[in-house]
Parts: C-alpha cells; sequence; structure tokens
C-alpha cells in the first residue's frame, strides 16, 4: 500500500520524507488554507514547494466547479510539475473533466467521494485514483472501511485500474484496516504514520537491550 501524506505543511512532509516511505502528498483548499497559503501564484508556488520536496504523486485541487473551468484549472496545474495529479470533485462536470484529462494523459484524483457508485463512475471515466472519505463517513456513523472494501470488490470484478486512495485517514487504525480491505494507497496527517512506530515493548525492550549491553561492556 503506498502512503501519501494529506498536508500542505512544508514540515510535516518533509519529516514523512525523511523516514524514506512517503509515496505521495495530497492537498485540498482547506488544508492549503489552513497553511496560510492564499492568492493563486503562492497556491501554485507551493504545489512546486511540495514536488521538489518529495518525489511522488502530489494531489492539486480545482476550485472550478463547471467543465470549461475545470479543464482550463486542470490543465494549468498539470503543466506546474510532471508529478501533479489534478484533484477534482465528484459532480457531473467533474465526471466529464476526468474523461477529457483521462483521454489526454493528464493523470486525475477524483475526491469527496462516498458511495460505491461515485467511485465506479470514477472508475469508468478514467480516473487515476479515487479518493473516498473514510474519515467523514465515521464521524457521521456510517461504515467508511466498508465503503473501502466494497469499491474494492466492485474494482476487482472489472479489473478496473483506477487505484482506491483512501482519504480522511484518521489514525492508525484507520491505516491497518486500509491495508486489510486492500486499498491501493492510503493518505492521513504525519501523526497516522508516525503513530504506527510505537509500541510499548519494543521501548522497554530497547531500553533492556541498551542496559545489558551496558553491564557487559563497562
Ligand atoms: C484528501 O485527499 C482529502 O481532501 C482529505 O483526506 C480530507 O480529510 P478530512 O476529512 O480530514 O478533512
Amino acid at each position: 500500500m503506498k502512503f501519501f501524506i494529506d498536508t500542505a505543511n512544508l514540515e510535516d512532509i518533509k519529516e514523512a520524507n525523511d523516514l524514506g516511505i512517503l509515496d505521495g502528498v495530497t492537498t485540498n483548499p482547506s488544508l492549503m488554507a489552513k497553511e496560510g497559503i492564499t492568492g493563486a501564484d503562492n497556491i501554485l508556488a507551493h504545489y512546486i514547494k511540495i514536488c521538489e520536496l518529495v518525489d511522488g504523486d502530489v494531489s492539486a485541487e480545482v476550485i472550478s466547479t463547471d467543465f470549461e473551468g475545470m479543464v482550463a484549472e486542470g490543465e494549468k496545474l498539470a503543466a506546474l510539475h510532471p508529478q501533479i495529479v489534478v484533484k477534482i470533485p465528484m459532480i457531473k462536470d467533474g465526471i466529464k473533466a476526468c474523461k477529457y484529462f483521462s483521454d489526454k494523459g493528464i493523470r486525475t484524483n477524483v475526491t469527496l467521494v462516498f458511495s460505491v457508485g461515485q467511485a465506479l463512475l470514477a472508475a469508468k471515466a478514467g480516473a487515476t485514483y479515487v479518493s473516498p472519505f473514510l474519515g467523514r463517513l465515521d464521524d457521521i456513523c456510517t461504515d467508511g472501511m466498508g465503503l473501502i472494501a466494497e469499491i474494492r470488490q466492485v474494482y476487482d470484478n472489472y479489473d478496473f485500474k483506477t487505484q482506491i486512495l483512501s482519504a480522511s485517514v484518521r489514525n492508525t487504525m484507520h491505516v491497518i484496516n486500509c491495508a486489510k480491505v486492500g486499498s491501493d494507497v492510503m493518505t492521513g496527517p504525519l501523526s497516522s504514520i508516525t503513530g504506527l512506530l510505537k509500541h510499548p515493548l519494543t521501548d522497554s525492550g530497547l531500553a533492556q537491550f541498551l542496559a545489558d549491553y551496558q553491564k557487559g561492556n563497562s
């Protein structure tokens, strides 16, 4: 399973990347705003900074909601850097734009997906990635992981090449369960990645090994 980090924070991206296991980055307009990145030129420049930090796919989201606007914005984003993946909302014109980009060889990530039907449409439109929002479904007492498993089954039934990018991951158990159900990619905050490192038996075991070494070598 590929690990993407879901942030526009350059420090967090660098920390995850330094582990050597990072495969890409996802952003959205809210994450850019959280870092205080505003204004078209600053936003584009920030995407380039992210691409230069990480050797992997970087999702950059369009703001337009009509076909022509999404095409114009997406082409501009795709031309920024070869690592850019154009992120498109799961709406009618978004599906049309996804098919347009897919026919032109521009890679896409269809976002804000909350049902199998939406994921099926994204795959048929040739999306590179589909982003079901696991955490936001869990937030409203709906089985987010169940949706990931159902999309896996449907995509496998028809050998769709669209990669399932489990988004809105909030914690380490989300990451582990994504891997169990066969998600191709997960994207989450830095804590969902570094949290996987932790186990008290690792800490106590290491402390014991080091103490025993000191006893025999001092
Ligand atoms: C990433 O592609 C999504 O925009 C993101 O994972 C949404 O996460 P949130 O539900 O934590 O805002």
